[in-house]
C-alpha cells in the first residue's frame, strides 16, 4: 500500500491503535507502525519551530472521536467512503448496518488485516466491503454517510460532486477551510513536499478557504442544514481524550431534511 493516499490510512489506523480505541488492534500493522512513528519523527523536527501546534495525532485522535460522537446520537445504516483501515466499521457493524467504500488495493488490505483473527473474521460476517472509487460508484442507500479523511484530497469540482453524489439524508464528514488552518511556513512546505513523494503526488487541496464555503456548496447540494463543529470548541464537553491539546479539526454534519 503506497504511491497513492492508501498510504495515509496506515497513518490514522496506527493512530487508533496507539489510542487503545475499540476494535483498533484488529487492524494494526507493522508497516502502519513504521509510518507512524517516522511520520511522528519527521513532524517533531518540524514542531520545533512550532512547539504551538498539536502533534497531528491528537489532531486524528480528535476527529476519529468527533465523527464516532455524531454517529453516536444517530441510528441507522451507515455507508462510510474512504474508510481505509479505520475501525468504525468493525466497532459499529454488530448495531447497525455498516458498509465500507475503499479503492481496491485498501479494501483488499482490509479484508486480509480482518482474516487474521476469529474476532475479525465474525467482523467480516457483519461488515460490507466494497472496492471501487467512491466518488464514482452508485452509492448504497443508507440513512447516513460518513466521509472521514476525504474531503481534503478533493479540489473544488471534486468536492461539489462528491455533495452531489451523497444522497443519504445525513451527510457526515470533516475537512479544516484554510482559514482556520495555521499557515504552513517552510517546514510544513519541506514535509508537504515529503508527503508528495509517498502518495504519488497527492496532498491537500487549498481551495476552500472558509466554512460558509462549505455550506454554501452542501446548500447547493441539497442540504437543508449544515453544522459546523470545531475540536477547540466542544474537546472538553464531549470528553474527548487530550482535550488540552489545542487541535485544529472542523467536522460538518449536514442533513437534508431540517432538524426538529
Ligand atoms: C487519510 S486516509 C483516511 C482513511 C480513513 N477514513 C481514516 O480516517 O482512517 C484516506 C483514504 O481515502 C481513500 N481514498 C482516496 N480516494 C478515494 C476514492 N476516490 N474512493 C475511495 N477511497 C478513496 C484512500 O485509499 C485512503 O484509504
Amino acid at each position: 500500500m503506497s504511491g497513492d493516499l492508501s498510504v495515509t490510512a496506515l497513518y490514522t489506523a496506527q493512530v487508533a491503535v496507539w489510542a487503545g480505541l475499540p476494535c483498533s488492534e484488529l487492524l494494526g500493522t507493522v508497516d502502519g507502525k513504521r509510518v507512524f512513528d517516522v511520520t511522528n519523527a519527521a513532524l517533531g523536527v518540524a514542531r520545533l519551530a512550532r512547539p504551538d501546534l498539536p502533534a497531528l495525532r491528537y489532531t486524528l485522535l480528535h476527529r476519529q472521536l468527533m465523527i464516532d460522537h455524531l454517529l453516536g446520537e444517530l441510528t441507522g445504516s451507515v455507508v462510510e467512503l474512504a474508510a481505509g483501515l479505520s475501525r468504525r466499521g468493525a466497532a459499529n457493524c454488530r448495531d447497525r448496518s455498516y458498509t465500507e467504500i475503499d479503492l481496491p488495493v485498501v479494501s483488499a488490505k482490509k479484508r486480509e488485516l480482518l482474516e487474521r483473527t476469529d474476532e475479525g473474521r465474525a467482523v467480516l460476517e457483519r461488515l460490507t466491503l466494497i472496492a471501487g472509487d467512491a466518488t464514482e460508484l452508485d452509492l448504497p442507500a443508507s440513512d447516513i454517510v460518513i466521509a472521514e479523511g476525504l474531503v481534503m484530497y478533493l479540489d473544488a469540482a471534486a468536492r461539489q460532486r462528491l455533495f452531489a453524489h451523497v444522497r443519504a439524508p445525513r451527510f457526515i464528514f470533516d475537512v479544516v477551510p484554510l482559514e482556520e488552518e495555521p499557515p504552513p511556513g517552510r517546514i510544513g512546505r519541506l514535509l508537504e513536499r515529503g508527503m508528495k513523494r509517498f502518495t504519488g503526488g497527492r496532498s491537500f487541496e487549498r481551495d476552500l478557504r472558509t466554512r460558509d464555503q462549505v455550506r454554501d456548496e452542501l446548500h447547493a447540494a441539497g442540504f437543508a442544514d449544515v453544522e459546523a463543529i470545531a475540536a477547540s470548541d466542544i474537546a472538553r464537553e464531549w470528553q474527548l481524550p487530550h482535550a488540552e491539546q489545542k487541535t485544529t479539526m472542523v467536522v460538518f454534519s449536514a442533513s437534508r431534511g431540517r432538524r426538529a
